[in-house]
């Protein structure tokens, strides 16, 4: 770490950081994004865990489960159409569009993101994988069939599927339950073939697997940074930290 947590504090040394982050981006031909709930703060989508966050009024381990689900998947699926509804209402902010226009501008990109919004697409995002699912995809219990539904309200709550009759539920990650495949396939194949920049924006990294893909990362090469106006626990690891809210950092930083 060169100038890691320094680089945050104190206008001279943010500066110092950012430039040494638009540098490396300049020569760059891969660059890994990894986005949490923080790159959709500035769009009105409360952070998990956040002041603010909607988890704090709905306890997320009670219903985002199997097992609240099981109990009441009326009440699950209502707490889920309220979510459905802020997303379909909020617009991309200036962090998505700036990962959106790097992105068009050159590297190969890939955003692998802990959100279920779909705000990376909508501001143009090409290569964009969901780690935790798609709020507007559900999953059918009985036969698995998976479906995009963006409807709201949905006609049916619980939603039923059209095949088999069975439940529906959120093609989402719940607690306690196995992350879809094909994601980290593709986020681990991304850093085995060499990254340049990693850029870790608006997550705590509270999960082992955030941690690894951005310390795979930097050994496969990148300078890693993170965005984040709050230390998270790959603070003391990156080596450039960028104090601050993605919607005005980001867009500073991608100007070729
Ligand atoms: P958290 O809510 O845990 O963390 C949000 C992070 O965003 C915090 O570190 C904030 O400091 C930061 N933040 C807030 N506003 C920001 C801004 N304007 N710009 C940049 N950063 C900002 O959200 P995640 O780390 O994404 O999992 O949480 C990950 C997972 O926790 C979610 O995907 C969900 C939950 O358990 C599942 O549903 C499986």
């Amino acid at each position: 770490m060169s100038d890691g947590a320094g680089a945050a504090d104190g206008a001279g040394g943010a500066q110092a950081g950012r430039d040494r982050v638009r540098r490396r981006l300049a020569g760059s031909g891969r660059v890994l994004v990894l986005t949490g709930a923080g790159v959709s703060a500035e769009s009105g989508i409360p952070t998990f865990r956040g002041e603010d966050g909607w988890w704090k009024q709905e306890d997320p381990t009670k219903l985002a489960t199997q097992a609240a689900f099981d109990r009441d998947p009326s009440h699950v699926w209502e707490w889920y159409e309220y979510r459905r509804g802020l997303v379909a209402e909020a617009e991309p902010n200036p962090a998505h569009r700036a990962l959106a226009s790097l992105e068009r501008s050159g590297p190969e990109v890939l955003v692998a993101t802990q959100n279920v919004d779909d705000l990376h697409e909508r501001a143009g995002s090409q290569a964009v994988t969901h780690i935790h699912g798609s709020i507007f995809r559900v999953r059918c219990q009985g036969c698995g069939r998976e479906r995009e539904d963006r409807r709201h309200p949905l006609p049916e709550r619980p939603p039923r599927c059209d095949a088999c009759g069975g439940l529906e539920r959120p093609a989402v990650v719940w607690f306690g339950e196995m992350l879809p495949p094909s994601p980290i396939r593709r986020t681990g194949q991304f850093i085995d073939g060499g990254v340049d920049v990693a850029l870790v924006i608006g997550t705590e990294a509270s999960f082992g697997y955030i941690q690894g893909f951005a310390r795979a990362a930097r050994r496969a090469g990148a300078l890693l940074v993170e965005v984040n106006p709050s230390h998270t626990v790959l603070s003391g690891v990156v080596d450039v930290r960028l104090a601050g809210p993605a919607g005005e950092i980001l867009p500073t930083l991608f100007e070729r």
